[in-house]
């Protein structure tokens, strides 16, 4: 299913794939992002969606990107419904549908947008077709996390003050892992001389059909499980963890275990670094970066999780109440 591009109009619009994005959409989103920047810097809430109504299906485990949509709603003036652990407590367990749990939603809540985080590749598609309401994928399966991709790429445009000419290493488990897939779309969007080095180890490279998508494109495409050789040319170094609970599902925790150091990025490591680099994570992290490195000030994962608050909050505003 082919999910409607942005055009420069979000009102009413569902957000499941960063495909839906032009350039001409970012920018309207990170003007926007500005904007709610300043409602929070200021500590002045906005009432800009009072009376909508705002709801989170969580199916999977998160910390910043269920706490940032919640705050970005109130943050906002609207009334929001947070419910965390679908998969545990709600009418899931008893075999119910996703067809049916949006559609009552809607209806139990009032809700004017859903905000929802599901394990199956193909959950957002069939949400969107049976919701009443626009949906927002905050992370499905091992394919697509749009609006972390965006938060992503307002990060390397604050740290770096540019989104072109970059050399970005995205490093762990790039077969399992949603957000290198969906920031690499965005970023080939962005960047027409873009560089990307994919560092893995071999079992968890980048599916063949994405990489394939961003050759034609023109992206230089360069893959090694070496990543002390491509680090000193980095822009951007993007760290991933290596996602047990995929390797559990598919019974090769044996595996992971002999995988789950593979990468530990420390400051002897980031010596071979630029100085005028960056370094992220859309975390959580389980030790690939040690905690000696947060202080190091290429260190942003810290500012990046804060740019999922002012990204948020500017979806929220253009869905619901367009430009
Ligand atoms: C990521 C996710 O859920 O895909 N977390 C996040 O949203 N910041 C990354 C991960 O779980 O490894």
């Amino acid at each position: 299913m082919r999910f409607k591009k942005i055009k420069g109009n979000f009102l009413k619009k569902s957000i499941i794939s960063v495909d839906q994005f032009s350039q001409e959409d970012i920018e309207i989103l990170f003007k926007t992002a500005l904007i709610m920047e300043k409602i929070v810097k200021k500590k002045k809430p906005s009432q800009l969606l009072k009376g909508y109504c705002i709801a989170e299906l969580f199916y999977q485990p998160s910390t910043r990107t269920f706490t940032s949509f919640l705050a970005a709603a109130e943050w906002l003036g609207a009334i929001t419904i947070p419910i965390h652990g679908m998969d545990t407590y709600s009418s899931a367990v008893k075999g119910e549908s996703i067809e049916d749990t949006v559609r009552t939603v809607h209806q139990t809540t009032s809700a004017d947008l859903i905000v929802i985080r599901h394990p199956k590749d193909n959950s957002m598609e069939i949400a969107v077709k049976a919701s009443y309401v626009p949906i927002i994928n905050a992370g499905s399966g091992k394919k697509e996390h749009p609006t972390q991709a965006v938060l992503d790429l307002y990060t390397i445009k604050n740290e770096l003050g540019r989104m072109k000419n970059l050399k970005v290493i995205f490093l762990g488990d790039l077969k399992y892992g949603r957000t290198i897939k969906s920031l690499g779309k965005l970023l080939t969007l962005v960047d027409k001389n873009l560089e990307l080095f994919l560092v893995s180890p071999k079992i968890l490279r980048m599916p063949g059909e994405l990489v394939k998508e961003w050759k034609a494109k023109g992206v230089k495409v360069h893959q090694t499980e070496d990543l002390l050789k491509v680090l000193p040319q980095a822009d951007v170094l993007y760290v991933t963890r290596i996602q047990k609970e995929w390797f559990e599902a598919e019974g090769k925790l044996a595996l992971y275990n002999k995988l789950k150091g593979a990468y530990n990025i420390n400051l002897k490591i980031l010596k071979k670094a630029k100085k005028k680099m960056v370094i992220m994570h859309p975390l959580p992290r389980i030790g690939e970066i040690v905690y000696e490195v947060d202080n190091d000030p290429r260190a942003a994962y810290f500012r990046e999780m804060r740019n999922g608050l002012y990204t948020r909050m500017a979806l929220l505003k253009l869905i619901l109440l367009g430009k």
